[in-house]
């Protein structure tokens, strides 16, 4: 019986597993009711009493040991597992969670491509600006009411350092600096001194447009207008222009579309009138091609400024202005398959 019992020990220490299958074969071999282990216990019966204490002793530890072996062996093969799932090349890669583009930065885009093909190219200014390119250049008379503390954040005072109240500051920059003929537009982030609301806020995006050559024309004006109109809201669109008023331009004019809900039925989102305004414009005035050095005597031209939240409002129907600085992934998710 003892030397059973010793073998027994020598083989179960020595036991090995490739898989957890041909462990529990293994299980079963040894440790199940038939087996070998429990069998050596029914043989102890037959044992000379004066052995008794010693073999029962050493069958326990064999049987201690036999179920230790094998919960070493099963311990091993799943930690071989679960690094080994760890690992799995065939595995296909976890989906990546893309990020989705800022419906301001999707509409900024859009109205940049539709200038692009008719040849605008794109500048920037700083947001930082002082008062004579943001007004003076611009033709703002010094008691105007939009250098008032009430509309523009100042951040110095004499000489007058502000936040640019409009993108019409990067007009006198480039106008400045290059020659005619010039075909740019002027995208950029505005601010004013307003209370928030859901249709105010203290910073918005706007983008310019400016075009100066020989003999430009507010027909010239009124045509690419009409193209960007028809490019942004559909072939149908329709423009007019109202006589407006604006420091830098002479004439100036403000221009709706023909209501893209409604397609100019009237509905209660144009008030029922059929129209939505969309920008202002004209011709730039000579006093401000002077100031900037150009000869207004052989150069004429046109200027525009449109609100990028204004045109994304119209053609998303975004009802809160709000929305568009609040980082909600839900509102922004919605412009995922806009474009
Ligand atoms: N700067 C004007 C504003 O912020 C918009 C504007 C109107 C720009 C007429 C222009 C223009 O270039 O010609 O309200």
């Amino acid at each position: 019986m003892k030397s059973k019992i010793k073998q027994l020990t020598e083989t179960i220490n020595a036991l090995q597993a490739n898989s957890l299958e041909e462990l529990e074969v293994l299980r079963i071999k040894y440790l199940s009711k038939k087996g070998e282990v429990s069998l050596l216990f029914n043989d102890f019966r037959s044992v000379p009493n004066e052995e008794k204490r010693e073999v029962g002793q050493l069958l326990n530890e064999l049987k201690n040991l036999a179920q230790d072996k094998i919960n070493g062996l099963k311990e091993t093969l799943l930690a071989a597992k679960a690094s080994g799932e760890k690992h799995d090349l065939t595995r296909t890669a976890e989906p990546i969670k893309l990020g989705t583009r800022h419906p301001l930065t999707l509409v900024k885009q859009e109205i940049a491509d539709i200038f692009a093909r008719i040849g605008f190219t794109i500048a920037e200014g700083p947001e930082i600006e002082d008062d004579w390119h943001v007004f003076g250049a611009l033709n703002f008379p010094p008691e105007h009411p939009a250098r008032d503390m009430q509309d523009t954040f100042f951040i110095e005072k004499n000489p007058d350092i502000l936040l640019r109240t409009h993108t019409s500051s990067v007009q006198t920059r480039i106008m400045n600096s290059q020659k005619p003929p010039i075909r740019m537009i002027f995208p950029g982030r505005v601010y004013r001194n307003e209370a928030i609301s859901y249709r105010a806020h203290c910073f918005f995006h706007q983008v310019e447009g400016l075009y100066i050559d020989k003999d430009v024309s507010f027909a010239d004006l009124k045509q690419a207008l009409l193209y960007f109109a028809k490019e942004m809201f559909g072939e149908s669109t329709e423009i007019r222009l109202r006589p407006s008023y604006f420091p830098f331009t002479e004439p100036s004019a403000e221009m709706d579309i023909s209501c893209n809900l409604c397609g100019g039925e009237g509905c209660p989102f144009c008030k029922y009138t059929g129209w939505v305004e969309i920008l202002g414009c004209g011709m730039v005035d000579p006093n401000v091609l002077e100031n900037c050095g150009i000869d207004p005597d052989i150069y004429s031209g046109y200027a525009f400024g449109m609100g990028v939240e204004r045109i994304t409002n119209l053609k998303f129907q975004v009802k809160d202005l709000r929305l568009f600085s609040e980082n909600d992934m839900r509102f922004l998710e919605e412009f995922k398959s806009a474009y």
